[in-house]
């Protein structure tokens, strides 16, 4: 077999094994937030934009002041379980601040985020969280570590 032949055998059995449901498949996440998706410098810059942005109403160690909910622990990541992290850069781009929605800029949004999850310790790794949409719509959020076989 040419490695032409053997990669048209790969797809067939492809093919075989998943069906019509496979294209489906291709467009859901591939990656979780437990794989090392944000850097620990662009958490330290999203610090920064917490701090001034989001500290007021969520408190200085994300646990939350009255209505503003914790934006860490086990109720928080419970309420995210599942959802891309796509639609968590949505929703803090067209929510937050809560007094001064859009005011954030994607990229400081999506550095907002990488300092949530690393208080929320989700591992570090070396590549930034991505500020397109599209992108982190690959990433799937997970309260807890998934595990591996
Ligand atoms: C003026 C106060 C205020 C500011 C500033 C603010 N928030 Fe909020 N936030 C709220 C309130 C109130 C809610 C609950 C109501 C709602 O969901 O719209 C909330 C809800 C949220 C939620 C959903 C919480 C959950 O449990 O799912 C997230 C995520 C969030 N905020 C992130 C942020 C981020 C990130 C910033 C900074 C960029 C920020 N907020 C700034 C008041 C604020």
């Amino acid at each position: 077999m040419n490695a032409r032949t053997a990669g048209l055998a790969i797809l067939g059995m492809a093919a075989a094994a998943g069906g019509i449901g496979s294209a489906v498949r291709a467009q859901e996440p591939t990656r979780s937030v437990w794989d090392g998706v944000y850097t620990e410098a662009q958490a330290k810059r999203g610090e920064a934009v917490y701090r001034q942005s989001c500290a007021a109403c969520h408190g200085v160690a994300l646990e939350g002041i009255e209505t503003a909910g914790p934006l860490t622990g086990a109720r928080f990541t419970a309420n995210w379980n599942g959802v891309t992290v796509g639609d968590m850069l949505e929703r803090v781009r067209v929510s937050m601040p809560h007094d001064r929605p859009g005011t954030l800029s994607r990229q400081q949004t999506a550095d907002v985020l990488a300092y949530v999850f690393s208080v929320n310790r989700l591992p570090a790794g070396k590549i930034e969280l991505a500020r397109q949409t599209e992108l982190l719509k690959q990433i799937k959020f997970e309260a807890t570590k998934p595990a591996r076989n």
